[in-house]
């Protein structure tokens, strides 16, 4: 339950100042840069409200606007229990368009891992069963995912996935200097390395954050000052929380936007399984 909403009666709409309403006025969502003051930075124990027949309701989604709508707003969209008798594959097929990178399946399975029993260039290798640090996925590729799809198979309470908005980090650092910050990464690929801007626009209406301090290193002072103030406001941000702990539940990221860290694994909770896939766009 959230707070102000007591056997589905609203309360006035003030108590809703920390919510962001859709294009319907009926559902309301998270406003991300208020999460954090409001104390409700637990996605799962919210989701969205919606006002059906003059009652408050609790809904796992709006009903009112398309997934696709919903992630350009937010950065990312949770669905809990979703479609769990569908395969990890179908469902993303469904959503969007399913990317193969590299040799490995386009739908893959994400476990924990001892750092001595996975490779070194990896998380896991680095972290092992640690909290792994704030990234966007495929940071050090000239042109990473779009789209990242997490879905639970196993999963725990105590293993929450933490969302950090990237628009928030660049009106702090200073939309200026991540366009000028140019980075590299820390090993050749295809025996280049290319240097990459933290943040750049596309087009009119679209902009890519990319993030990764282990796999991505400054370039010159720019470079520099630009990795400094992102840490600085990483660490000065409260994240927002995602629970993957219901078999389905199913987190949609922006990977050109939201940042997004594991948490520490607790004993007991090393049996934790997470499906994960790329979608290049939202159908
Ligand atoms: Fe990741």
């Amino acid at each position: 339950m959230i707070g102000g909403v007591r056997g589905g009666r609203p309360l006035g709409l003030s108590a809703y100042s920390h919510l962001r309403t859709c294009a319907h006025r009926r559902c309301y969502t998270p406003l991300n840069s208020n999460v954090a003051s409001s104390g409700l930075g637990n996605v799962n124990s919210y989701r969205n409200l919606c006002l059906i027949d003059g009652r408050w309701d609790m809904r796992s989604s709006c009903v009112d606007i398309s997934l696709k709508a919903q992630i350009l707003r937010h950065g990312f969209v949770f669905l809990p229990e979703h479609r769990c008798t569908e395969t990890g594959t179908e469902l993303a097929q469904s959503l969007g368009d399913l990317l193969r990178l590299g040799d490995g399946e386009p739908v893959h399975q994400l476990v924990i891992n001892k750092a001595s029993d996975a490779s070194p260039n990896t998380y896991s290798g680095i972290y092992g069963d640690g909290e792994f640090p704030f990234h966007t996925d495929l940071a050090h590729w000239v042109h990473p995912p779009r789209f990242l799809l997490l879905r639970c198979l196993r999963g725990f309470e105590e293993v929450p996935t933490l969302l950090i908005d990237a628009f928030q980090l660049v009106d702090q650092a200073g939309r200026e200097l991540l366009s000028r910050a140019l980075v590299k990464p820390r090993r050749p690929i295809n025996l280049r390395l290319p240097l990459l801007r933290i943040f750049r626009t596309i087009g009119d209406d679209a902009a890519l954050f990319r993030w990764d301090d282990v796999f991505l290193q400054a370039c010159g002072t720019s470079g520099s000052q630009g990795m400094q103030a992102v840490r600085e406001n990483i660490s000065a941000t409260r994240p927002i929380t995602v629970k993957l702990a219901r078999r389905g539940d199913t987190l949609l990221v922006d990977n050109w936007r939201m940042l997004h860290a594991r948490s520490q694994i607790p004993p007991g909770c090393e049996s934790r399984c997470i499906e994960r896939a790329y979608l290049g766009g939202i159908h």
